[in-house]
């Protein structure tokens, strides 16, 4: 397994990939590495085949954290991150530093990002303004320097991959941006990176995200008709306020596709839900 720390020796090797016909399947990540990512990579390798390439990023994306985010406190495990990669058979993992991938930006000379105008602005891009101009921007220079057949996101940031889909469309990345399914704890809590701030008591609370998405289908499914949003939003938010550090920040239904929040929520609309659990703000959706 290679490491690659440059973003021009990334993007040499992937021209010589490209002009050797090797397809390349990519999976962006921000390293402290579950097995949801682990996942993602599977699904990569099954899609590339045997003689394409895998690649992994690692990297801490400033952009896409509010100055009152926890940027710095973010888990970080290098050693951990490159042992799994090289147990998964990734073939590169690109891990870039700050300096290289936006150089100039403290002294004001970085300043071309990459903006989605219409299904960002609902829930994260709600509750987090400047996120997933971040997001975007960082992953359209990750495209360009990887240079993907296909790169692969996890569904449990669902809008997220709906962003970056909409991004790789509009802005012509011939790149076939898809979606793998959340991968789930035991009692059901969707892994993530930012589990590991949790607490025993928080972890045991967080557990809350995945049984609202449970009652709501379970609602959804014995109703004859579709629901009122308000009313099913109130039922849902009252099972989060029982958990003592719970708190909802949104709870929101819409259709999978478009992103249109819905009125009625019926089989096949999608619940997203954010909450904080003490300080930690964990998110979770589903199809209902
Ligand atoms: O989902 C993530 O980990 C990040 O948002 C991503 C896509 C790697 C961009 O920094």
């Amino acid at each position: 397994m290679r490491i690659v720390r440059s973003p021009a020796a990334m993007q040499r090797l992937a021209l010589d990939w490209k002009r050797s016909g090797r397809r390349v399947g990519f999976v962006p990540t921000m390293g402290y590495l579950h097995d949801g990512h682990l996942s993602l990579v599977r699904h990569a390798r099954g899609r590339v085949g045997d003689g394409g390439v895998v690649v992994v990023s690692i990297y801490v994306n400033p952009t896409q954290f509010a100055p009152t985010e926890d940027l710095s406190r973010y888990p970080r495990d290098w050693a951990r991150d490159t042992r799994l990669c090289r147990e998964e058979g990734v073939d590169v993992v690109f891990a870039p530093t700050d300096a290289s991938m936006y150089a100039g930006r403290d002294a004001g000379r970085y300043s071309t990002h990459v903006v989605e105008e219409q299904l960002s602005r609902g829930m994260e891009g709600a509750s987090r303004p400047t996120h997933f101009r971040g997001v975007t921007t960082v992953v359209a220079k990750l495209f360009n320097l990887v240079l993907p057949d296909l790169a692969v996101f996890g569904a449990k940031d669902w809008q997220q991959a709906a962003v970056i889909r909409r991004m790789a469309t509009d802005l012509n990345f011939p790149v076939k941006v898809v979606v793998a399914p959340t991968r789930r704890e035991p009692d059901g809590l969707a892994m993530s990176s930012r589990n590991a701030y949790l607490s025993p008591s928080e972890r045991a609370q967080a557990v809350v995200l995945s049984r609202v998405l449970a009652q709501a289908r379970a609602a959804v499914r014995s109703a004859r008709r579709p629901l009122g949003a308000a009313v099913l939003r109130a039922r849902l938010a009252s099972l989060v306020s029982k958990q003592p550090d719970a708190r909802v920040d949104y709870i929101e239904f819409f259709d999978p596709e478009t992103l249109a929040p819905t009125a009625r929520v019926g089989r096949g609309a999608h619940l997203a839900l954010a909450v904080f659990v003490g300080k930690t703000r964990l998110i979770d959706n589903g199809r209902l």
